[in-house]
């Protein structure tokens, strides 16, 4: 986490496959757990649930969760309405606790992870009947070429269905940094361009649904829990050697700016591929 915090450079200047595995170190470190809990987007779970009530999930159903993180949603969507899921993540330990996760809850017969890349995805044409992509697909440093895979794995007929982070206009330059990006912050788009990659890729447009008010409880949160994680390192009662607190405070602090001039938003955008 250091190294990605500590990183001065433009992220644009940063190689992609550094940015994703920058991406997926920082969400396997214990203090984004800490900050973040067991759900690594606005919403957590009842906006999981939300997008598969969307998506139409049920038993018989096969689902890719695309940048599934430690397994949260993929577990939540199987227990809830039944359908197979698979989750893949370019993060080999997140996998592993994701894997294992599955195993504990009696559901390594219905769900399973595996690595690979979002802009690559290690599965056969038109293997799914629906992809949810939640929190991640800002981060994709090749957004077009992810819009392809979605539409090449997908069944004709099914529905892809992403939540995401969302923004109106230019962002202070200290949302524009590596740890910005990596936080889904930096190259958030409007929601129009989101709708505008997944029709390039040939997709037919689905539902926007907007959900602001869970992105800025999240970042509420998050900032609430800094201020205490800060507060018990200066007590000795905490050992983080790697957080640099200052610039997590200035990153979030300026993100619930924008957030308050409706600069940065969270919504769900779904598309359909034709049958
Ligand atoms: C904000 S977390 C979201 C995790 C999960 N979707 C959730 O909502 O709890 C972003 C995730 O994207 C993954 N990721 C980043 N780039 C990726 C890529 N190119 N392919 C697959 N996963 C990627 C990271 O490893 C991380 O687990």
């Amino acid at each position: 986490m250091s190294a990605i915090i500590g990183k001065a450079a433009a992220p644009q200047a940063v190689p992609a496959q550094e940015v994703k595995s920058c991406c997926a170190q920082f969400y396997e470190s214990d203090i984004v757990r800490f900050l973040f809990g067991e759900s690594f987007h606005p919403g957590g779970l009842a906006l999981t649930t939300r997008l598969g009530e969307i998506l139409g999930l049920k038993p018989g159903l096969r689902l890719l969760d695309v940048a599934a993180g430690r397994g949260a949603s993929a577990l939540h969507l199987a227990e809830t309405f039944g359908c197979e899921v698979v989750g893949v993540d370019f993060g080999a330990e997140s996998v592993r606790l994701a894997t294992a996760a599955a195993a504990e809850r009696g559901l390594g017969d219905r769900v399973r992870f595996v690595t690979g890349d979002a802009e690559h995805l290690p599965f056969a044409d038109a293997d799914f009947d629906a992809i949810l992509c939640e929190c991640a697909y800002c981060t994709f440093p090749d957004k077009p070429q992810a819009a392809r895979e979605f539409f090449r794995v997908l069944k004709p007929g099914g529905q892809v269905g992403l939540s995401d982070l969302t923004r109106r206009g230019p962002l202070a330059p200290e949302l524009e940094t590596l740890l910005a990006w990596v936080a889904c912050i930096a190259d958030a788009q409007p929601v129009e361009a989101y709708a505008a990659l997944l029709t390039a890729a040939g997709f037919a447009p689905g539902i926007v649904e907007p959900h602001d008010a869970a992105l800025g409880e999240m970042v509420a949160g998050v900032r609430a829990k800094l201020l205490g994680a800060e507060l018990m390192v200066a007590l000795k009662k905490l050992d983080l050697p790697d957080a640099d607190f200052p610039k997590a405070k200035r990153v979030t602090q300026s993100a619930a700016d924008a957030i308050g001039r409706g600069e940065l938003g969270y919504a769900i955008i779904t598309a359909v591929k034709a049958a």
